[in-house]
């Protein structure tokens, strides 16, 4: 069937009315906020493949590195009108830290948050310590200043691990009396990605990742430098959990001190009183 020329022309009206309205009501309209346009396009964490190395070069400490905890996302901020600031980034905190090393029948000595393991507070930063509340500012944030002109996409990225030095006498001796037997570890962190209004201080968390780090290294200390140390289970470590629910940042998780200033080296001999061997650094 054939449009008549009138209905044509009603149709056109129609049309036009139609964005007519549709243009009133985007003047009208507020422009949508950041927290309703922020798309995240893809988020990816892992722990790499690969075991820790152990290097036993000096005859002063041993040295291991854990393979790195990855997290990286893509994120598109649409064009905006609003004159408003937003940093879009990674925040880490430590849950749970054990990290023993033993020295067989004369004692343990432990790196320790003393807060945390007193159950005082739940989460303790681990940012850089110049960045707060962000775990650094190369590749881990990204600010937008708006209004823009066009869409922004960028990626986010960061990544962890241990590389620590451990005496291989005990430390509160100055011998370097290899007594070094077994070296403990577990701990767990949540990494926020977050946006946060440079003005408000409004803060958004766009998605939660935990993940944990556990270690065990045997050490035959009457063994020759080089031959002493092998790896012992968890060989593989257990891939990060991106969470379909968010979690919430803890207050500690934002502010200093951060676990590398807090922590302290406490030596436990197996007999008599605990000696603080570093204090913390704040
Ligand atoms: C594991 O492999 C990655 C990527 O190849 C590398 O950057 C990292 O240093 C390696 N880590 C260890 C512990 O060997
Ligand atoms: C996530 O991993 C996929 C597959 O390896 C890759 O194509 C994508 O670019 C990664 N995205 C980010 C944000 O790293
Ligand atoms: C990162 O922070 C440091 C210390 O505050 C500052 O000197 C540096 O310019 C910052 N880098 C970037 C890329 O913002």
């Amino acid at each position: 069937m054939c449009t008549s020329p009138r209905d044509a022309c009603v149709y056109l009206w129609n049309i036009f009315i139609f964005y007519a309205m549709g243009c009133i009501q985007s003047i009208r309209c507020k422009p949508k906020s950041f927290r309703d346009t922020i798309i995240i396009l893809d988020v990816n964490s892992s722990i790499d493949s690969n075991r820790t190395s152990i290097d036993e070069s000096s005859n002063v400490v041993l040295r291991y590195r854990t393979p790195h905890f990855r997290a990286s996302a893509r994120v598109l901020v649409p064009r905006t009108a609003l004159k408003e600031t937003w940093t879009v980034g990674w925040i880490q905190a430590c849950n749970h830290m054990e990290f023993h090393n033993m020295y067989g029948s004369y004692g343990v000595s432990s790196w320790e948050l003393p807060d945390l393991r007193e159950g005082k507070i739940q989460a303790i930063s681990d940012s850089d310590g110049v960045n707060y509340p962000w775990y650094g500012n190369t590749t881990e944030t990204c600010t937008i200043v708006g209004p823009t002109r066009r869409d922004t996409k960028f990626t986010v990225s960061m990544n962890d691990n241990f590389y620590p030095s451990v005496t291989w006498g005990v430390p509160v001796s100055d011998s370097n009396l290899p007594l070094l037997t077994g070296i403990r570890r577990d701990q767990s962190f949540t990494t926020w990605l977050v946006a946060i209004n440079q003005a408000s201080g409004e803060t958004l968390v766009l998605q939660t990742i935990r993940w944990r780090m556990k270690l065990c290294i045997h050490i035959d200390p009457e063994k020759p430098l080089g031959e002493r140390a092998s790896l012992a289970e968890p060989t593989t470590q257990e891939q990060p959990q991106i969470l379909s629910k968010n979690e919430p940042i803890p207050a500690n998780a934002l502010v200093k001190p951060n676990a590398n200033d807090a922590q302290v080296l406490m030596w436990r001999p197996q007999n008599g009183d605990p000696i603080l061997v570093i204090p913390p650094k704040y």
